[in-house]
């Protein structure tokens, strides 16, 4: 090896991870110039620590004892869409006053590497098959366009919702180019503002790093609680301070109904004088895979589905609903003073989450197993670890068929969370809309349908009715569309007009 390769080879040793270079001897020139160029840009103490903070944070987790202390969300800290109707206009209309002066910003976490879908691009690229075949990028960005319409419109001024978009090693290069060959959808490029998230290595029990091939360490995204360290890092929070950001709406990628820079809930947090909010959805299945939002040890978090025994996640109230049932969507509000706190002071105090995987390793011989077993560790943040943090934490309650319908696997049968459930979920709640507004379906005779689908021949198809969000942000603006007006079920409203399309011609 070179001369600062020789740097290289005391850290590694010091550091207890000589086995990297194991097979140096065997490497062409490239590889080890890449091997080293890795290894360079790694903190080795620093992932040493994690893994032995992480280790013991795990091992420590009795998960009856955590259970013990979990505490349901108060119902002062919580507003809900159903139970406080008469404030709703009012949060909207101080969240769309929000929105006209600029002061909101959205940020995407898009990071993860969908290995439950199993596709290899980002999951915002993926087409879950909506009659305009709009991918969850395109809808998202639609919506935000929409939005500052609306926002513009009401308020008479000019104004914009910058959008930040996490991406990680993995899909910064896919994501970027996809907005480039789509022209931003419309949106001016300017405000869009990519930026990545760090890296970990995989390791071994013992807190080897595991090489996926002799040259190549086996790497993932550090959680989308990595979100933190990239702001600080990214120059992100200067940027959005020279934008004047006061507000800013946090989501994840693969909800297809999100309601991006949702106006009710950014005007409810800021009229609660709340420095950082999570939107639930009531979780009415103790073993479905959401995480709830909880207070443990007097603190608000997000316990995981994977950290929270049947038994508690079973227990109920006296009126027999589930009683942690604040179902996490992934959605947050911040305020920027706690982002920058965040980002500035707590960010080290975070703790990496275990997550007990299989990873593919080589063997002595050079040879990749795949092994069909957890064999090793990675590390991730997780982004409501902050909650904790907060000075005013209020949680917002909405509904799951206007709000939450997650992409998390293919296809299959008795699957979840599906492309399928996906396109189903938003399909019926354009289907709602054109209700609502005064339009109806009509079947093969003539007959109104029910805005609930009924079982034919054991299939619950919804109707086929897609909006385009550049119509209709959140349903409103549609009567002049439908109303009074009958639909055969296969409908496309986009801002062409209102088309019925052939039956099975989408
Ligand atoms: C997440 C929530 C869970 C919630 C559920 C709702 C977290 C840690 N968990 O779970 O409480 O009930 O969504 O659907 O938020 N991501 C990154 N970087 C990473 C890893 C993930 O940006 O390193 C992004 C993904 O692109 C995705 C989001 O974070 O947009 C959520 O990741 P995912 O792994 O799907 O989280 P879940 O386990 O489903």
């Amino acid at each position: 090896m070179e001369s600062n390769a020789s740097g290289l080879v005391q850290r590694l040793a010091a550091a207890g991870q000589s086995h990297l270079l194991q097979f140096w001897e065997e490497l062409s020139p490239e590889e080890q110039a890449q091997l080293t160029l890795d290894l360079q840009g790694m903190d080795l103490q620093e992932i040493n620590g994690f893994f032995e903070r992480a280790m013991k944070m795990s091992s420590g987790i009795k998960q009856e004892k955590m259970d013990a202390r979990m505490e349901a969300v108060p119902r002062e800290v919580l507003g809900s869409v159903t139970r406080d109707r008469d404030s709703l206009k009012d949060w909207e209309l101080q969240g769309l006053q929000c929105i006209s002066g600029s002061k909101v910003a959205v940020l995407l976490l898009a990071g993860g590497q969908g290995t439950r879908l199993g596709v290899s691009y980002p999951k915002g690229m993926y087409d879950v098959g909506l009659p305009s075949h709009k991918t969850l990028f395109q809808i998202q960005a639609e919506r935000i366009l929409k939005l500052q319409q609306l926002a513009e419109q009401k308020h008479n001024v000019k104004c914009c919702i910058p959008w930040y978009i996490m991406t990680s090693g993995r899909t910064m290069g896919s994501t970027k180019d996809y907005f480039s060959r789509h022209h931003y959808f419309g949106l001016d490029k300017n405000n869009i503002i990519f930026f990545q998230q760090g890296m970990l290595p995989a390791m071994d029990y013992s807190g080897k790093i595991i090489l996926e091939s002799r040259a190549k360490l086996s790497m993932a995204p550090d959680g989308n609680g990595g979100l933190y360290r990239a702001l600080g890092n990214q120059g992100i929070m200067e940027d959005m301070e020279r934008r004047g950001i006061e507000f800013i709406h946090v989501y994840c990628v693969d909800n297809i109904l999100v309601k991006v820079a949702d106006p009710s809930f950014i005007g409810f947090c800021v009229k609660k004088g709340a420095d950082c909010g999570a939107k639930v959805v009531e979780k009415t299945n103790p073993t479905e895979a959401v995480g709830v939002v909880c207070k443990v040890d007097g603190l608000y978090q997000v316990v995981e589905y994977s950290e929270i025994t049947l038994a508690t996640a079973e227990k109920r109230s006296d009126d027999g609903r589930l009683m942690f049932n604040s179902g996490n969507v992934a959605n947050h509000f911040f305020s920027f003073s706690f982002l920058r706190d965040v980002v500035q002071k707590y960010e080290p105090q975070l703790q990496h989450h275990v997550a007990q995987k299989k990873i593919p390793y080589v063997d002595g011989k050079g040879q990749q197993i795949k092994p069909d077993k957890p064999n090793g560790i990675k590390m991730e943040k997780f982004v409501f670890d902050i909650f904790q943090f907060a000075r005013t934490f209020v949680v917002y309650e909405v509904l799951r068929e206007d709000e939450f319908s997650p992409l998390k696997n293919a296809d299959s049968q008795d699957a979840k969370d599906t492309p399928t459930t996906a396109r189903h979920a938003l399909m019926s709640l354009h289907h709602r809309w054109v209700l609502n507004a005064g339009g109806h379906f009509i079947d093969e005779n003539g007959r109104h349908v029910p805005a609930i689908p009924s079982l034919k021949d054991g299939t619950d198809l919804p109707i086929k009715c897609e909006i385009s969000p550049l119509v209709s942000y959140g349903g409103e603006g549609l009567e002049d569309l439908v109303k009074g007006r009958e639909f055969q079920p296969n409908l496309m409203i986009d801002q062409s007009g209102v088309h019925e399309l052939v039956k099975n011609g989408v």
